[in-house]
């Protein structure tokens, strides 16, 4: 399966969120590799310390890198121009777009619905950075999106100093500490955010493959982690 997490604002949560969600399909022993489609190789910087639990490629590597893998998650770059938003849409199965509750954001999520629209490819927005002391706004960002028909994830992640801690150590927000060596006490509501968002992605994209009578993609199992493991 592949995921392109995209969105042409800057700092919306882009590579943050390709991260997370490679992260923790990877905590769930699925083969996941993190492509890196920025030119500013923020993906990889962020992963430099080798503490992410999934590979890092750049783009230009991705063909031999990605051959073995179960989940392929590109990060895709801001202000991308058409043709390399072109080619990085008709190369997914799901594209993921992190949207704050700002204005500016939430329209150009609209804008690029409106170009996904012409594709057969599934895409859902994703709230982040949400400020827990702002539930009202994050309520009409996701009442405006869906005004437009664009599905937004139950899923939302809070905006947390977690995060930035998480980045300046290389690592997940699970892990996040801060200055001193202290964990953050957020920090599992900022996993446990993304890991509910991986969840619905599952749901949703298996239900667009059964619609679509697809086969899911090669290595896509979509028994909840709990009954295989039961099994
Ligand atoms: N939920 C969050 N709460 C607080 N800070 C966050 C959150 N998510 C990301 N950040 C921080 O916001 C900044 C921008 O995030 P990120 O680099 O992931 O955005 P981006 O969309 O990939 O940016 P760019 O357009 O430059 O590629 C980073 O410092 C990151 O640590
Ligand atoms: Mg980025």
């Amino acid at each position: 399966m592949f995921i392109t997490v995209f969105g042409q604002k800057g700092g919306v949560a882009k590579t943050c969120s390709s991260v997370h969600i490679a992260a923790c399909w990877s905590h769930q022993q699925k083969r996941v590799i993190l492509v890196d489609a920025d030119r500013n190789r923020s993906a990889t910087a962020y992963g430099a310390r080798g503490l992410l639990p999934c590979p890092i490629v750049p783009i230009e590597a991705a063909a031999k890198a990605t051959r073995s893998a179960e989940i392929v998650i590109t990060d895709g770059q801001a202000s991308s121009n058409e043709e390399e938003m072109k080619n990085l849409v008709e190369g997914a199965d799901f594209i993921l777009l992190p949207t704050t509750t700002q204005s500016r954001s939430i329209e150009l999520t609209v804008e690029m619905s409106q170009m996904l629209r012409q594709y057969k490819i599934p895409y859902a927005a994703l709230l982040v950075k949400v400020d827990a002391r702002k539930e009202a706004a994050a309520k009409l960002a996701t009442e405006l999106l869906q005004g437009f028909d664009i599905m937004v994830l139950a899923a939302k992640i809070p905006l947390l100093s977690a995060f930035e801690q998480a980045e300046t150590e290389g690592v997940t927000v699970d892990q996040a500490v801060d200055k001193r060596g202290r964990a953050n006490p957020r920090r599992m509501m900022g996993w446990t955010a993304y890991s509910a968002a991986c969840n619905e992605i599952e749901g949703l994209f298996e239900t667009h493959c059964k619609q679509n009578q697809n086969q899911s993609p090669i290595g896509w199992d979509f028994t909840p982690m709990e009954h295989r493991i039961a099994a």
